[in-house]
């Protein structure tokens, strides 16, 4: 076991050492943090939900009715009518015929690849795309073809040279490192011109895009087009839990074949009952959408001035690339010195030289709390070197 001693300090060398921060308060847009209270960016409660009494309400109503541990997995004992409800409602949310509820996106992610393809199918994969979609395409053991992120032009080139009898191509609606969207209308145009199938996940545009914050997929008008749409109950929907959406035969196919769907203990009734809830609040709160959007926009556009870096975001997701690793994490370290975590994104959840520190915003941040972590990043980007002037 040597290996791993030297493994591990091989990471903490290269400044990719990782901890957990410890937080003693509800998920806000502040919290504390060993006894400090703390402006959280990089949450991926865009909503600020996470802490909503309506919410709370129905978790402690369905405690009271259905206690805490659901003592099963989904087709043994662990199915409740709450299920039922939650499945039916995000039918209707996403706009399709059926849905599927899994424990985590991660599990779905996992759960869904593995159950429809296998080493006859040919998946192309953008390269940004989630660690669980990776996962399960390995899973699957179908011939996995990346494309550079977001380029259609590398998409196509690589169909035309890789496609095989059954093929998919998957991708994040919103990436989650990034912020930016997927070129939906020109994968469609891909799939419909090669005959494949499509699967979209979803997890960071739920709440954020669409008419009715149901996504991705809405904001381009494509629920009839797109075959499988993926999400997750954790981020904007403020509970846990993950989904696929699409035709009925198909989620019937993914109950009864999807290995990490089959093999777990379901829920516990209240998160469903929260999610429930939540996508009520989502659908009906436009100006919730609004304002994380307007603050998002603000935000970014006074770091842009201020000579930082930052992807193409169009989502409350916004990276400062910083590069190195090291840097990215004396940033992060130092302001939350100053009350403010951050939290440094480093390989090999991005590329190589891309690290960045991953500030996502909610709508229940104010203007003054952000611009006092503006006035911080503009004094130790420029102690550091990372911004000029
Ligand atoms: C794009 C994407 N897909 C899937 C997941 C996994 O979802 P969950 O956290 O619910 O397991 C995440 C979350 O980190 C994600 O960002």
């Amino acid at each position: 076991m040597e290996y791993i001693i030297k493994k591990l300090s091989e990471i903490k060398e290269e400044g990719l050492y990782r901890e957990c921060k410890y937080i003693s308060s509800a998920q806000g847009s502040k919290v504390n943090i060993e006894g400090r209270e703390i402006i959280l960016l990089g949450s991926n409660n865009y909503l600020g939900l996470c802490n909503d009494p309506r919410l709370k309400e129905v978790a402690i109503d369905a405690i009271n009715k259905y206690g805490v541990g659901s003592g099963g997995s989904r087709l043994t004992t662990g199915s409740y009518d709450l299920n039922k409800k939650l499945e039916e409602r995000i039918a209707t949310f996403k706009g399709t015929e059926s849905s599927l509820v899994f424990n985590a996106g991660y599990m779905a992610n996992v759960g869904i690849i593995s159950a429809l393809c296998d080493r006859k199918w040919t998946i192309f994969c953008d390269k940004y795309n989630h660690a669980s979609i990776i996962d399960g395409c390995i899973l699957s053991g179908a011939k996995i073809v990346r494309y550079k992120h977001c380029d259609m032009d590398d998409l196509e080139r690589k169909i035309e040279i890789y496609k095989g009898k059954k093929n998919l191509i998957v991708t994040d609606g919103v990436f989650s490192m990034d912020g930016n969207v997927a070129p939906l209308n020109d994968i469609v145009k891909l799939a419909k011109k090669y005959n494949m199938r499509t699967m979209v996940d979803d997890a960071h545009g739920v709440g954020v895009l669409g008419e009715t914050g149901s996504g991705t997929v809405s904001h381009f008008n494509l629920k009839e087009e797109i075959d499988i749409q993926m999400g997750t109950l954790s981020k904007s929907i403020a509970s846990v839990g993950g989904y696929v959406a699409g035709k009925k035969y198909i989620i019937d196919y993914l109950k009864n074949t999807s290995r990490s769907f089959i093999f777990s203990t379901a829920l516990p009734p209240s998160d469903i009952a929260v999610s429930l809830k939540a996508i009520d609040l989502i659908e009906k709160d436009i100006e919730r959408r609004q304002k994380v959007i307007e603050l998002s926009n603000w935000f970014k556009a006074q770091l842009k001035e201020a000579g930082f870096t930052i992807t193409n975001t169009v989502t409350p997701i916004i990276p400062i690339i910083i590069g190195d690793a090291k840097k990215t994490v004396e940033l992060s370290e130092r302001l939350l010195e100053e009350g403010i975590y951050a939290p440094a994104i480093r390989p090999p959840t991005v590329p190589k030289k891309t690290s960045r520190l991953r500030i996502s915003l909610m709508a229940t941040h104010t203007y003054d709390d952000l611009e006092y972590v503006i006035q911080k990043m503009i004094v130790h980007g420029k102690k550091l070197g990372i911004i000029h002037g």
